[in-house]
């Protein structure tokens, strides 16, 4: 089973962002230089911030149609599909791959806010397709919002980084 990695702490500041990058890209690396056949890593990014998505791909200019927020929104018989759709390629490495967050995802808090199974529609796509993945790393907003909870409900392990004092 893929391990799925969600980075939280609903402190902002504390290093949630830059590690779960970093925690991404360090697994893949490891993989290769290990010689594994499979050591891409998919990161996965829930912050309507995008800082995640900026630094690995570039860009924080993504929208409805190209982002989490479409897979969040897709009817469930095509969510898996979609999620696949939406992947794009980090310009850090070839095997690092990246599911952007957009603004939009703060208006999808509150179209599902209520609806029935909505904590779960990041977690049933992504089990679907997790298996093409060394592992998967989730970031998360400094919020226990809905996104939050979709990202631990679709985790197999969570970390929480916290600043020493
Ligand atoms: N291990 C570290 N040592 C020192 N500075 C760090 C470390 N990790 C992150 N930082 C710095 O701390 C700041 C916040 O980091 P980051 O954006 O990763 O936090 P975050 O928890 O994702 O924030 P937010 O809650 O806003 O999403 C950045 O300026 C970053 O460069
Ligand atoms: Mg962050």
């Amino acid at each position: 089973m893929t391990r799925v990695f969600v980075l939280t702490n609903h402190k902002g500041g504390v290093g949630k962002s830059t590690s779960s990058t970093n925690v991404a890209l360090g697994i893949s690396a490891m993989l290769r230089r290990h010689g594994a056949s499979n050591s891409r890593v998919l990161l996965i990014d829930t912050d309507s911030q995008g800082h995640a998505s900026l630094v690995t791909t570039g860009r924080k200019d993504y929208g409805a149609d190209d982002s989490l927020y479409s897979v969040l929104m897709a009817d469930r018989q095509i969510a898996a599909q979609t999620l696949l759709k939406r992947i794009v390629q980090s310009t850090w490495d070839e095997n690092l791959h990246v599911l952007p967050a957009s603004p939009m995802l703060e208006g999808a808090e509150r179209e599902l806010m209520g609806v029935a199974g909505a904590p779960y529609r990041l977690a049933d796509p992504l089990g679907k397709i997790a298996n093409q993945y060394a592992a998967v790393v989730i970031d998360t907003r400094p919020s226990f919002s809905l996104l939050t909870e979709m990202g631990l409900l679709a985790a197999t392990d969570a970390i929480v980084p916290v600043e020493p004092r």
